[in-house]
């Protein structure tokens, strides 16, 4: 046995160890340590966390070489990195005011549940966890509505939800771990009707995988000068940098004041200044999205085709992951699949067991359906 091999057998023992003590890989809580410690490089195939399977651009990867040489020096000594936040601005339309970076955008998920955490937040069920997760971690009351009959954010309910003890709303479009989303226009006057009462926090992590007119950004009403609405962006799926740790915030410049003033790990020192050399060069490099966008997009429509085919009913994505019904799958789909070395998440809710699935490169999709075949 080589000792690739030997690694690959004592990390898939970890992980089934793991599943036995709580820490379970059907979690879609945020990322988990297991997730992170597999790899393809183990001859484990993770489409457990959408993560960009075609790595970072080139440019980014060149930035990072060219740059470490000073990574002896703080960021705020490199004149090179200096000019991030302009330059983050500048793309999206904003000042750098409006803006606050964070190690990845989970961070500023963690801050904005940490900031408004009195009276209750008001969010859906199925969602991405980590928001609702610190704020019943503290105490803060979370008002969960679930999605619809077509696994869509029910705006109405959610908008009925919201009463004088909410200090915020949190809604991830496209949404985690369904793939769907809400029409621009809905969207739209959901926050500004959300935002007369309680922060309106809207998660765009997935957004760049969208086409017009549905890429529409909630930033425009950042833009109208709306003091309660928050987007939160990450260079971490389409930009492929994940392992980088580069997320940020575009909200009124007064309510980035209020947000840094709460933040222990000011953006100056926690963002690594390799991290954000490789950030400015991935925005400069529109080519290297639109061809993971396309590469997706392919891989994506194969493994919905194929299995529709199997008799699957998976729900529309607009996104870099697929979520499905497992129909009457008597098991664990998550822990068989990594016995097969195939990291998936899969989770029970009211109406059944349901799996999501990274989309991973079209050779990674086909070993996916080969295995889910058997
Ligand atoms: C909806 C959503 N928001 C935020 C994140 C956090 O991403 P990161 O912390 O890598 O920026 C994820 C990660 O999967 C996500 O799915």
């Amino acid at each position: 046995m080589t000792s690739q091999l030997h690694r690959r057998e004592w990390l898939k023992q970890s992980a089934l160890a793991a599943l036995g003590v709580g820490f379970s890989l059907r979690s879609l809580a945020g990322e988990d340590q297991l997730a992170r410690e597999f790899g393809s490089e183990h001859g484990l195939i993770n489409l457990g966390s959408n993560e960009n399977p075609y790595g970072i651009a080139p440019g980014a990867k060149q930035a990072i070489a060219d740059l470490i040489s000073s990574a002896h020096r703080y960021q705020y000594n490199i004149p090179g990195v200096q000019t991030f936040k302009k330059e983050l601005a500048d793309y999206y339309g904003v000042t750098p005011e409006h803006l606050l970076v964070t190690p990845g955008s989970g961070e500023a998920l963690n801050l904005l549940a940490r900031h408004y955490s009195k009276g209750n937040l008001v969010t859906a069920t199925p969602t991405f966890g980590i928001l609702p997760n610190t704020a019943k971690k503290i105490g803060t009351t979370v008002k969960e509505i679930p999605l619809d009959k077509e696994k869509v954010h029910d705006l109405d309910l959610m908008l009925k939800a919201i009463d004088n003890e909410t200090s915020q709303v949190y809604i991830c479009n496209p949404a985690n771990p369904t793939g769907t989303i809400v029409s621009p226009a809905a969207l739209k006057s959901f926050c500004r009707e959300a935002s007369k009462k309680a922060m309106t926090s809207v998660d765009e992590a997935y957004i760049d995988f969208l086409d017009a007119p549905n890429n529409e950004s909630m930033i425009s009403l950042v833009k109208e000068g709306n003091r309660n609405i928050v987007v939160i962006r990450t260079f971490s799926k389409i930009h492929a940098m994940a392992g980088l740790r580069v997320g940020f915030i575009i909200a009124h410049p007064e309510t980035i004041q209020s947000l840094s003033a709460n933040y222990f790990g000011n953006s100056n020192f926690c963002v690594s200044a390799l991290s954000i050399a490789a950030a400015q060069a991935s925005l400069k490099d529109p080519n290297h999205s639109k061809l993971s966008k396309q590469k997706n997009e392919a891989a994506r429509n194969y493994t919905i085709k194929t299995l529709q085919e199997l008799g699957y009913n998976p729900v529309p994505s607009y996104t870099n992951f697929i979520y499905f019904n497992l129909k009457d799958y008597p098991g664990d789909f998550a822990k068989d699949m990594l016995a097969k070395n195939i990291i998936l998440r899969s989770s029970e809710q009211p109406d059944g067991k349901y799996c999501r699935v990274s989309v991973g490169t079209l050779d990674e999709m086909k070993s996916f359906i080969k295995e889910i075949k058997k």
